[in-house]
């Protein structure tokens, strides 16, 4: 079980992820990011939230620290905003919440260097749990104390959203080209040899049974909480032990656009990091 802690103060919302995650501190002290039971994305978000990101931190994998937060809307009556408001409103009972990592900047595959043992562990499990949320375009990863953080592992395991097709679609591979970690070089075999042994049902029936039951009751299809857990289960387990074969870290199917000034990039190390090509040259190259 996840430990739960009470919220006490809504501080503010998280404007850059989708579902408005907001900071709130709570009855143990800490300072959390919550994500909420109300938000449109729907429950499943925070049960793969849960699912993966106790299975990461069992990997030895770096993802802020989870726990569960009973929340009273009442703390947010002063929150100006009326979409702040009606989430709160939404979200009475129990919420996810992870710890804050104050001071944390955004990873930027153009500043940060990997080596491709952590990055291969990174691709691996993104592969596992069939991350489609860790591009160029939105890394969810974050740098704190000069390492980086796993976050956001709502749009994950694609099959929770169709049961009878979960063993069809978990059997399915994983295309790592827009990965942000693709450039690096990531050892997938080597992660694999390291990391899915690991992954036992013991381990699996662990991190489940930190998902509440309340969001888990009334799945269509399933007469228990248990039964929804043990689904997950089926899915991972076989997946863990062949997805390395089916990883294509290919070229990325877009070019990446520098997000930042030529004047910085030219500064920084070469992008992609495995050829020593820089981006101006790419460009060149590519002709456009
Ligand atoms: N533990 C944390 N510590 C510090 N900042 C965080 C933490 N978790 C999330 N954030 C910040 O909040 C933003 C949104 O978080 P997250 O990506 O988990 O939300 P989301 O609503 O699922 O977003 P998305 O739009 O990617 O689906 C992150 O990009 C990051 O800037
Ligand atoms: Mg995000």
């Amino acid at each position: 079980m996840l430990e739960e802690v009470v919220a006490t103060r809504y501080v503010t919302p998280l404007r850059e992820g989708g579902s408005l995650p907001g900071i709130v501190e709570a009855d143990d002290l800490g300072t959390y990011v919550m994500k909420f039971t109300g938000a449109g994305q729907g429950r499943k978000t925070l049960v793969a939230e849960v699912i993966c990101g106790q299975l990461g931190r069992r990997l030895g994998l770096r993802v802020p620290e989870l726990v569960t937060i009973q929340l009273d809307p009442v703390i947010g009556l002063g929150e100006p905003d009326q979409e702040v408001q009606e989430l709160l409103k939404a979200s009475g009972g129990l919420n996810l919440g992870m710890d804050y990592l104050p001071g944390s900047i955004g990873f930027d595959p153009l500043a940060y260097e990997m080596d491709p043992v952590e990055a291969g562990r990174v691709v691996w499990f993104d592969a596992l749990i069939n991350n489609v949320d860790r591009s160029w375009r939105n890394p969810n990863m974050l740098v704190w104390h000069g390492e980086p953080w796993l976050i956001d592992h709502g749009a994950t395991m694609i099959w929770h959203h169709n049961w009878p097709g979960a063993q069809a679609s978990a059997a399915k591979p994983y295309d790592a080209s827009d990965h942000v970690l693709a450039t690096y070089g990531p050892d997938v075999a080597a992660a694999a040899a390291e990391l899915a042994p690991r992954v036992t049902e013991e381990l699996l029936t662990e991190v489940t049974a930190d998902v509440p039951d309340e969001w888990l009751v009334d799945e269509p299809g399933f007469d228990a909480p248990d039964a929804v857990r043990r689904a997950y289960v089926e899915a991972l387990l076989p997946r863990a032990a062949t997805i390395h074969e089916r990883v294509t870290v290919g070229e990325r199917t877009e070019r990446k656009p520098s997000q930042a000034p030529g004047w910085l990039t030219d500064h920084l190390t070469p992008w992609p990091h495995t050829t020593g090509q820089g981006e101006h040259s790419k460009q060149k190259d590519s002709g456009e």
